[in-house]
């Protein structure tokens, strides 16, 4: 297992690759994070949002961030916007409560689909997908199927490195109700942790386990990376302790 000192060497071998990322769902609870950590980290000479929205930023740390607008619908007119990445994160998604069944199947397997065929031909090689625990194609839950179902197509467009992460519930403090979010999140703050970590994950743990897996070289076309992996690999903060 890499130390901290390692991670922190393989960070700055990163850096000087001057590597392009684009954050897909930079807007969302772990895309948030995700976005500053990478700001934090200064891993990449280049940081694009795609997204509905164009969103604003006070702080300076944000100023040279990149904000392609597109239309979800329509993203084979948007094709541009995903030419020239390294590497590419998605962290979209909606729920059924939010989008509907159709909703959310066109949300979390079309656009997200049609974001990694665009990112592939754009010359995208390592490409993350943010999925879920139990995502299972064959399962009869439709938010677990439509996240299996993803996972396997996007695996069949055969990036260089392809990296999927499938945390458990997420924490944090999300400013839009979701009651049985928090019912699940009220129920995991009365158990034991070593109990919790099993059900659960800190958004910052999934984005700093994001980070570290980058930065670690791989031989693998495909990564999985299920909740215990993450909670592993989102320990150390090569920045925190540097
Ligand atoms: N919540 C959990 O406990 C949990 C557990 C495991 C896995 N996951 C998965 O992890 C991923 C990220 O979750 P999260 O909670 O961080 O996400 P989130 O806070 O719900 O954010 C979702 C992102 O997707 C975008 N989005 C939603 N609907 C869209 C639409 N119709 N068109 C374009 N963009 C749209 C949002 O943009 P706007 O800001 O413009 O709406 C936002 O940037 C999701 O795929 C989710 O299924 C979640």
């Amino acid at each position: 297992m890499a130390t901290t000192e390692d991670m922190r060497n393989l960070q700055e071998e990163f850096k000087m690759q001057n590597k392009s990322v684009f954050i897909l769902g930079a807007s969302g609870e772990t895309g948030r994070v995700l976005l500053k950590e990478i700001l934090n980290w200064q891993l990449f000479s280049k940081v694009t949002l795609i997204g509905r929205r164009k969103l604003n930023f006070e702080e300076e740390a944000y100023k040279n961030v990149n904000q392609e607008v597109v239309d979800f619908e329509k993203l084979d007119e948007h094709s541009s916007a995903f030419q020239g990445y390294d590497v590419g994160f998605c962290c979209l998604g909606t729920t059924k409560a939010k989008a509907g069944s159709e909703g959310f199947v066109r949300v979390d397997r079309d656009y997200v689909l049609k974001s990694a065929e665009l990112a592939k031909a754009g010359g995208c090689k390592h490409f993350n997908l943010l999925s879920s625990k139990g995502a299972n194609k064959m399962s009869s839950f439709l938010y677990l199927q439509v996240k299996g179902e993803v996972e396997a197509k996007i695996e069949e467009l055969n990036f260089d490195r392809y990296t999927i992460f499938r945390p458990a519930v997420l924490l944090c403090d999300r400013q839009e109700s979701r009651p049985g979010e928090w019912l699940a999140r009220k129920f995991l703050s009365s158990i034991p942790n070593v109990l919790a970590d099993g059900y659960s994950v800190p958004v910052p743990t999934v984005v700093r386990a994001m980070l570290n897996n980058l930065v670690l070289k791989s031989d693998k076309k495909m990564e999985l990376l299920e909740n215990k992996a993450i909670h592993n690999l989102g320990k150390t903060d090569p920045i925190a302790q540097s």
